[in-house]
């Protein structure tokens, strides 16, 4: 064997080395090089084929050719139903759901002339069966196929000619092209590229189920992240009854749109308005709550922002938080006691958000001062009051996108006052039933709302 045919590959970062090393020089990760065998070069190769390129004003508008999966969230979140020829790659923890959903997908898609294709590498056809049952499947077209090897799965794709294929798990499954274990990195990606061919050339859509791993990343993380089209990742956690799926990334629609599910007996139900799932159970008058206006992709989403403010046991106060930035939290309770006078430096102050929601952008912060300044003073706010704004260091309230979406969201589920950036105000005014208040700092905020 000539020595360059076998090399070390970082399982975490994909490094490629001719000699194995016991720490990845890219990553930093111990351990983590595995031997493989070079890839041979693809006897089938890139046959050069006549190319020539295409006017822009030529081109046709494709969004017409998206198909509905049949599930309103899962159509949602991939920005408007499926479009032919995409990959998506859905991700999530053991037991969250994914093969539930896909299992539902694929029953709605099938159809009498759409066979759809599910290939598990994780369970057998009985107990896809079983779940089936449970799910009230009846789809005829419908064809199961246990199995983990690539090419036996490319081949009952040539016979079934499928309308919609989905594989679950992209690490189970394996090319005997390549030596290396199923769930490396260079299968994974193998795999996905193969998987990719497929959904390009047939112009069907293909879903890639992958499960993440401990770092919270998918196996063979970032590699197939640039491979697919779409993204999408299960968040949150088992324990809800709820699930958000997440569009972390999407070349056919907005990154960071979420679809939310509902676990039930039967299956993942869509959740037609989340705003007053995420509310139903919030306390009454309870200091530390209030309700914030986010912006989830492109719909808006009330959630509640919890915080408690009580003395420490130690030396310096803790800070925690649930579905925010660590980070964020601890600059916004700096903020609160150079500019608010809130002496917070002797108590652990934890801040979530209510039903394991994940909220990631800066309007947030309005609804984290509140929260923390409610619970330190020991004063609920009314609880039909709703906020949003970003927070800078010097304490002013800055505005936000999408201010009217946010507002209206408030006025449809019944708040009477919404206190927000005054720059964001303009216009809203006279919306019925709810009052703006536009504040520029958080003693003003504050102010208004204690
Ligand atoms: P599953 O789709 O198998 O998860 P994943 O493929 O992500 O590992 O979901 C498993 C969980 O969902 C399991 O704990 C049982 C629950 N479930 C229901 O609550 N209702 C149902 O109708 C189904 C099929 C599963
Ligand atoms: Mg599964």
């Amino acid at each position: 064997m000539k020595k360059s045919e076998t090399i070390f590959v970082c399982q975490s970062c994909n490094f490629q080395s001719v000699k194995w090393l016991g720490k990845c020089p890219e990553c930093g990760e111990w351990n983590s090089l595995v031997e493989e065998r070079a890839r041979k070069p693809a006897r089938n190769g890139f046959a050069l084929r006549e190319v020539s390129a295409v006017a822009f004003n030529d081109i046709e508008p494709q969004d017409d050719l998206r198909v509905s999966s049949g599930v309103t969230e899962f159509d949602r979140v991939l920005g408007g139903g499926i479009v032919p020829g995409t990959l998506v790659l859905i991700g999530g923890d053991p037991g969250i759901g994914k093969s539930t959903l896909l299992l539902q997908v694929a029953d709605r898609l099938s159809g009498a002339s759409t066979v759809v294709f599910y290939v598990s590498g994780e369970e057998s056809e009985r107990q896809i069966k079983l779940r089936g049952d449970r799910l009230g499947v009846t789809a005829k077209n419908l064809y199961l196929l246990p199995e983990t090897n690539l090419e036996k799965i490319f081949h009952e794709i040539d016979r079934l000619n499928p309308g919609a294929v989905i594989v679950d798990s992209i690490q189970t499954v394996f090319s005997s092209a390549i030596e290396a274990a199923p769930g490396s990195i260079s299968q994974v990606r193998e795999v996905a590229h193969k998987f990719l061919l497929l959904a390009k050339n047939r112009g069907v859509p293909v879903f890639l189920i992958g499960h993440i791993n401990k770092e919270g990343s998918i196996a063979g993380p970032k590699a197939l992240e640039h491979i697919v089209d779409t993204v999408l990742y299960f968040e949150g956690e088992r324990h809800h009854n709820h699930r958000i799926v997440r569009a972390a990334k999407n070349r056919f629609g907005a990154a960071n749109e979420v679809g939310v599910f509902e676990m039930t007996g039967t299956g993942l139900m869509p959740v037609a308005n989340p705003s007053q799932m995420f509310l139903q159970e919030r306390p009454q008058n309870a200091a530390g709550s209030i309700v914030s206006a986010c912006m989830e992709g492109t719909r808006p989403l009330l959630v509640e922002i919890q915080a408690l403010v009580s003395g420490t046991k130690y030396g310096t106060g803790r800070r925690m938080t649930q579905g925010l930035d660590q980070n964020r939290v601890s600059l916004l309770i700096a903020m609160l006691e150079k500019r608010a006078g809130l002496q917070l430096i002797g108590d652990d102050v934890f801040v979530n958000i209510a039903g394991g929601l994940e909220v990631d952008e800066p309007a947030a912060d309005l609804g984290v001062v509140t929260a923390i300044a409610s619970s330190f003073k020991n004063m609920p706010v009314d609880p039909h009051t709703a906020v949003f704004g970003e927070v800078g260091l010097t304490g002013e309230v800055r505005g936000a996108m999408q201010a009217a979406v946010r507002v209206k969201e408030a006025q449809a589920l019944g708040f009477k006052k919404i206190v927000m950036p005054a720059s964001n105000v303009a216009g809203l005014e006279r919306l019925l039933g709810i009052r703006v208040v536009g504040v520029r700092s958080v003693d003003e905020a504050l102010a208004e709302l204690f």
